[in-house]
């Protein structure tokens, strides 16, 4: 994609609750308590999150709750309405439309498709609804704030680490890399992959092919992989460039479905649990760390803003594809090996000594230095 909304009778009223409830229940569109939008009391306020897909760790694991707790810690009165588009744009509309319709005051957007939900802030705006640009830009000159990271250095800390693993393992120049992209309808995914070519172009080591995974759907990746592995012969490829843990387990599967036994370096993104063991147990070379609380909860404490009528402004300014300016808050990515497990992800309390050490990775865990 380019780069880039008195009840007159009892009976009524009844009415109307029961149509907005089955709305709700039909488009996933999970409905808490509170009051409504439309000017009503802040302190109740209701606030919809949207999330993209379901194939992807972190918005169970991570965007979810950590949001949810930083709404209730600021706002004990106000209620998250949450839904996740499970990959699908239309959906993604229609769960906002729900939303809209039982009154939220916010919308947090992370958007399946960045250029299809530019009609949802237009239908959010009709409503006067600000929208919150979540971890992905929307392409629309009516967005009120975008939080995310800096997306082209994820790609530049990935390609990076990979031309640096490359080198260590004294792979010669003109060795191939087979490319991982997210997903096309995504404005991070363009980001990651130009921050990425702009470190590996340059390497003296050959992109063999690349694909942008549609929806970031790991087993997508995965056979795709699988028929560059027959293609072109596992021996071949000497680097995986997989713009995120969730791909990145997909080749690393393929990889080892095709009899693989050393792996070739991988790179990935998120800091997911499964990534990080695959780290410490050496399957999977580096991720980069996102340190998701500041996001959720700068998203919470946005929210929560605007909410009562307030405009906050950004430490910066992005610009969207069509050209319009929006505040912004970019936060800094960290690449993650083993050599900074602990001081990154074990540190930050983002997954305890116990659920990443398990019994399969103990030794891993060990070998480490992970306490
Ligand atoms: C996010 C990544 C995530 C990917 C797949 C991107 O927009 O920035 O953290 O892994 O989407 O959902």
């Amino acid at each position: 994609m380019k780069k880039a909304t008195t009840r007159a009778m009892l009976g009524v009223g009844a009415l109307l609750l029961a149509i907005t409830t089955l709305a709700g229940c039909s488009n996933g569109a999970d409905a808490g308590t509170g009051s409504g939008g439309g000017g009503g009391d802040a302190s109740k306020a209701k606030i919809g999150l949207l999330l993209p897909d379901s194939v992807t760790a972190r918005y169970a694991s991570a965007d979810r709750p950590l949001f949810t707790a930083e709404v209730k810690k600021q706002c004990s009165g106000c209620s998250v309405v949450y839904a996740n588009a499970d990959g699908d744009a239309s959906k993604q509309l229609q769960q906002a439309q729900s939303m809209l319709t039982q009154g939220v005051k916010v919308l947090v957007l992370d958007p399946f498709d960045g250029e299809a939900a530019a009609s949802i802030v237009q239908q959010a705006k009709a409503k006067k609804v600000p929208v919150i640009s979540y971890d992905r830009l929307i392409d629309s000159p009516d967005l009120s704030y975008y939080i995310s990271f800096d997306n082209e250095k994820v790609g530049e800390l990935q390609g990076e680490a990979l031309v640096k693993a490359l080198k260590a393992k004294n792979v010669p120049s003109g060795s191939g890399i087979i490319m991982v992209n997210g997903s096309p309808t995504d404005n991070n995914a363009t980001q990651f992959k130009a921050g990425a070519h702009k470190a590996i172009d340059d390497s003296g080591y050959k992109v063999l092919a690349e694909y942008d995974t549609p929806g970031w759907d790991p087993a997508k990746a995965q056979d795709w992989a699988a028929g560059q592995i027959s293609k072109l012969g596992a021996d071949k490829i000497t680097g995986v460039y997989a713009a995120n843990d969730d791909t990145g387990g997909g080749v690393i599967a393929a990889l080892k479905s095709a009899g693989v036994s050393e792996l070739p370096p991988v790179t990935g993104q998120d800091a997911s649990l499964a990534g990080i063991q695959r780290i410490l147990s050496g399957e999977q070379y580096m991720t980069v760390y996102k340190a998701f609380k500041p996001e959720a909860s700068k998203a919470a404490d946005l929210a929560i803003q605007f909410a009562k009528g307030d405009t906050p402004k950004g430490d910066t300014t992005t610009k969207t594809a069509g050209g319009a300016s929006v505040q912004s808050t970019l936060l800094d990515p960290v690449a993650v090996t083993t050599a900074n497990v602990q001081d990154t992800v074990i540190k930050d309390e983002l997954y305890t000594v116990k659920q990443v050490c398990t019994s399969q990775y103990a030794s891993a865990c060990s070998k480490n230095g992970i306490e």
